[in-house]
């Protein structure tokens, strides 16, 4: 089942590489666990390199114009609910790898 959903995944990380996940199965969202190859997806994820510490903003809906990274595209897809304060997918909850 896709873990695609219509927010981004925004997190505090450290310099490194990341495999952000294309296909949207991975059960370690937003990085790629390696289920595209186990569900033959026929996508592979897409590895960037973050120079600095700090805030990222992951696309989560797969719509991003500049993907793997959030461009806002998520507020316009069907299912999205803007976030209250502190809760959902914007809360203090969502770390790093
Ligand atoms: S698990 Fe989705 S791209 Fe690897």
């Amino acid at each position: 089942m896709s873990k695609v959903r219509p927010q981004p995944y925004k997190m505090e990380l450290e310099p490194g590489e990341y495999a952000w996940c294309a296909c949207g199965e991975s059960e370690n969202q937003p990085f790629c666990d390696g289920s595209h190859d186990r569900k033959r997806t026929g996508k592979q994820p897409i590895v960037v390199r973050i120079e600095q510490a700090g805030r990222v903003a992951w696309c989560g809906c797969r719509c991003s114009g500049r993907v793997p990274f959030c461009d806002g595209t998520h507020r316009s897809l069907p299912g999205y609910v803007q976030p209250k304060r502190g809760q959902g997918p914007f809360s203090a909850a969502e770390k790093g790898p």
